[in-house]
Order: structure tokens, then sequence, then C-alpha cells
């Protein structure tokens, strides 16, 4: 396109009524029928925002003191204790990339059972290095929250162990 046409493609809006620009939309295909502008609709640098689901996951430490918290679908057990700022101390010291084992938690067995993702050679290694293991152990770095998993309670082991040190 030569910058004649594209110039005078940007400045059309100043001979042409928007409004006539502008193809006409069956409002019925709309999300909003009371939208006015199917320009921004049809935008595809700012993609409407999809309202992601929250789950609730509570994490019990050792004491017995409950933290409940909320995740969206798609996070991780760690991301939701970093994103809710939970005090944990030392947890997730890698940030998820499966080199310390210090978001080792203990989920329920019928939970654990009907996870779709089983560890992996490296998460099992991992946890391996993990403090108090146990039968239903995982790494909250690894675990992906579904839809399913909302009520989630989780142990947190009494101590957490980095294996990087
Ligand atoms: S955060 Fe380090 S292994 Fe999960």
């Amino acid at each position: 396109m030569s910058h004649t046409t594209m110039a005078l493609v940007r400045n059309l809006h100043r001979f042409i009524p928007i409004s006539r620009l502008q193809p006409k939309v069956n409002p019925s295909v709309l999300k909003n029928p009371n939208q006015t502008s199917f320009v921004r609709a049809a935008s595809t640098t700012q993609p409407l925002q999809e309202k992601k689901e929250e789950v609730k996951v509570t994490f019990i430490r050792a004491s017995g003191e409950r933290i409940e918290a909320k995740g969206k679908i798609g996070d991780t057990l760690l991301d939701i204790v970093v994103n809710n700022e939970i005090d944990l101390d030392g947890y997730g010291a890698c940030e998820g990339t499966l080199t310390c084992s210090t978001c080792h938690l203990i989920l329920p067995k019928d939970i654990y059972d009907k996870l779709p993702d089983k560890p992996t050679d490296e998460e099992n290694d991992m946890l391996d290095l993990a403090s108090g293991l146990t039968e239903t152990s995982r790494l909250g770095c690894q675990i992906i929250l579904t839809r399913d998993l909302d009520g989630l309670e989780v142990q947190v082991p009494p101590t957490l162990y980095d294996a990087r040190s």
C-alpha cells in the first residue's frame, strides 16, 4: 500500500461518518447486545479479558492452623501461595523450576489419585529430597488448579527442605 493510500485510509473518517465505516453487525452475535461500537469488539490488539474462575484452597500448617486462599484455574499451588502472600518460610524458593523441593505439600489420598498429571521423573527426583515425604506428597509448583480442585485442603509439612542448600 502506498503512502498516499495509507494516508487516505487513515483520514477516511474525516470524509465519511464513522458509523458508515463500521460493518453492520447482528446484535445477537455480540456478547453484549447493548454494545454500540463494533470496532472495539473486533479489535485484535486488545482481546476481551475472559474472567477466570476461582477455586478455593486451604493450606494446613503442621500446627493445625488453616490458611484459606483463592487461585485461578490454570494457576499452580505455588502461584496461590505467592499471589496471596501466604507466609510459608522458604516456600517455592526456586520459583517453580523443579530444583528446590520447598514447595512440598501433602494431598488427600483421593485427590492425589484423581490428579490428571502424575509426577514426572524430575518431580519424583525432587520429592525424594523433600522433608517428611509421604505416599501422597507432591510439589506445589507442579499442581495446576482445575475446577475439580475447588475446596482442596493440603497439608504443609513441618519442615520445608531446600534441596539446593
Ligand atoms: S518451587 Fe522449587 S521445586 Fe517447586
